[in-house]
């Protein structure tokens, strides 16, 4: 398997300060963020630690996966009969709020893992848009082989600085993703990217690089209701030119849950004084404006078009 692995974890060059000796609110704060965690060491994670003592299967008399930990990783075998093929998994992809998915180091390449970890449900199953049902051959059953391309635009997502042969990276989103310029300022020159200091939809789209501005493929609306950015552009609220994701996002958070009274407080910054929104002053605003919505048997997002929705129908538009 050598020479495919995704190997090192890249430290900052002992030259750079580290952020956190000037900016220790910050970088304490983020550390905390599933951003900061949107890669894992496999040990780490949902998936490892949950894994029950008997092997997972797939329905349909299909192939069954066996996990072993070996040092700092799990190796994989897929099994049916005489068929068998064999994986090591270093690294795990999402922070474990509702979905884990390993990257599985296989003959073939990396796949993403067949198998995913559904943390909200606490039970494994196959991974958003793979087919249930049994594998064609032991090597399918480890995962769909993802090419270099995908790969790079996988762990630039999930991961920061990542080298070009893709074998070097800092697990998760952190402080140079989203300000570039920050190193040569932590060595005393220059200001680094403040996506703070940037019109609303100019930040959006910054943001909507990883949470995604275009459409998915074939327009499915239902898709798209990850993609908070495109979603937020679709709205009249932000037609005002004054919604960003700040407005509802502090940086360095994670987004607060179930808290009404706090997203609220950010509706009625610009809609006091409506005779509805007064009366409902006591209500839940996202409730009925962004309501979530389930995506397929695991996922659920909150809807990030706000508007005046029907009852009954899943997405508006
Ligand atoms: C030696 C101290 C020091 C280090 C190390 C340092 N900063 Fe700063 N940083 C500052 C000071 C002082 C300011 C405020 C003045 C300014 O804007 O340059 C600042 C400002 C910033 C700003 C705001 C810029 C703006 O336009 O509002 C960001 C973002 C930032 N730093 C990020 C970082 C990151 C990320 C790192 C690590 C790679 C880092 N800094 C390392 C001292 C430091
Ligand atoms: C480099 C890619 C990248 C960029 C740039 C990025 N994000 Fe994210 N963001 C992610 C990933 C990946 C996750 C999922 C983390 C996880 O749960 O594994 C995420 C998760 C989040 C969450 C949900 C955290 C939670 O509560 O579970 C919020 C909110 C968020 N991002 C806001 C923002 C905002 C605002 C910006 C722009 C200032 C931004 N993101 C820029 C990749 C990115
Ligand atoms: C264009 C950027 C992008 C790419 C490419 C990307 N992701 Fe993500 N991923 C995100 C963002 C943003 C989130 C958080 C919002 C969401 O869940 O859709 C996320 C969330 C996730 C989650 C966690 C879901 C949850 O809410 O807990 C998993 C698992 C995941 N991605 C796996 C992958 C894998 C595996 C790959 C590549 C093989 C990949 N992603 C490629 C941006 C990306
Ligand atoms: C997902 C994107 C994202 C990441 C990762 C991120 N920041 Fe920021 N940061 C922002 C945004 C957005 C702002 C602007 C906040 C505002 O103006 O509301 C900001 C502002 C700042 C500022 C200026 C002070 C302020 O609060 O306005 C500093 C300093 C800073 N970040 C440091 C860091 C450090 C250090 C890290 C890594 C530990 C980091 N940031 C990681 C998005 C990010
Ligand atoms: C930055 C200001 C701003 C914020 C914050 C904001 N809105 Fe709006 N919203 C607007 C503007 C401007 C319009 C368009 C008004 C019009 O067309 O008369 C609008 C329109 C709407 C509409 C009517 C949509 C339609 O399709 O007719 C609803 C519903 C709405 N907002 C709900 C909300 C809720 C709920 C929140 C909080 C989650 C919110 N807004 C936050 C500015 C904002
Ligand atoms: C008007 C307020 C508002 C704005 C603006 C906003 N969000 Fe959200 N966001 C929310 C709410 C409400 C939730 C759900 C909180 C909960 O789970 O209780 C949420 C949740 C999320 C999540 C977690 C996954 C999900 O869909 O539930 C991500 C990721 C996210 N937002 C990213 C963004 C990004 C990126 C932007 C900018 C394009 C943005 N948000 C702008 C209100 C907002
Ligand atoms: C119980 C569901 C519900 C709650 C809670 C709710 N709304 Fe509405 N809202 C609606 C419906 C339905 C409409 C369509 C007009 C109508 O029937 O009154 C609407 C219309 C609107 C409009 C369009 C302008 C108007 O007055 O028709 C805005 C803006 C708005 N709501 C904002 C808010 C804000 C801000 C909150 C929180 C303080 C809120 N809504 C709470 C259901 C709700």
């Amino acid at each position: 398997m050598a020479g495919l692995a995704l190997i090192a974890a890249l430290q900052l060059p002992a030259a750079v300060p580290q952020c956190a000796t000037c900016h220790p609110t910050e970088a304490a704060a983020h550390s905390q963020t599933r951003m900061a965690h949107a890669l894992v060491p496999v040990l780490d994670s949902a998936f490892a630690r949950n894994l029950p003592n008997h092997s997972l299967s797939e329905s349909n008399g299909g192939y069954s996966f066996d996990y072993r930990v070996v040092g700092q990783n799990l190796a994989v075998t897929t099994v049916r009969g005489l068929d068998e093929a064999q994986g090591l998994i270093r690294w795990v992809v999402g922070a474990g709020d509702q979905g884990q998915t390993p990257l599985v180091e296989t003959r073939a390449g990396i796949a993403q893992h067949r198998v995913s970890y559904f943390p909200r449900l606490q039970r494994y199953g196959v991974t958003v848009g793979d087919d249930p049902g049994a594998s064609a051959n032991a090597e399918a059953a480890l995962g769909r082989i993802w090419n270099k391309n995908d790969l790079r635009a996988c762990l630039n997502c999930h991961a920061t600085s990542v080298s070009s042969d893709l074998k070097s990276f800092t697990p998760g989103v952190q402080c140079l993703k989203c300000h570039p310029g920050a190193n040569e300022h932590a060595l005393g020159h220059g200001t680094p990217f403040n996506p703070g200091k940037i019109g609303a939809e100019a930040q959006v789209r910054f943001c909507g690089q990883c949470h995604r501005v275009a459409d998915a493929p074939g327009g499915n609306a239902l898709e798209t209701i990850r993609f908070q950015p495109l979603r937020l552009m679709k709205s009249k609220c932000f037609a005002s030119g004054k919604l960003t994701c700040t407005t509802c996002h502090a940086a360095h958070h994670d987004a607060l849950r179930n808290d009404a009274a706090y997203y609220n407080g950010k509706c009625l910054n610009c809609h006091a004084g409506l005779p509805h929104v007064r009366q409902q002053k006591a209500g839940n605003c996202i409730g009925c404006h962004m309501p979530e919505v389930q995506l397929g048997q695991t996922l659920r997002f909150t809807d990030h078009d706000i508007q005046i929705v029907k009852a009954g129908v899943a997405v508006q538009k």
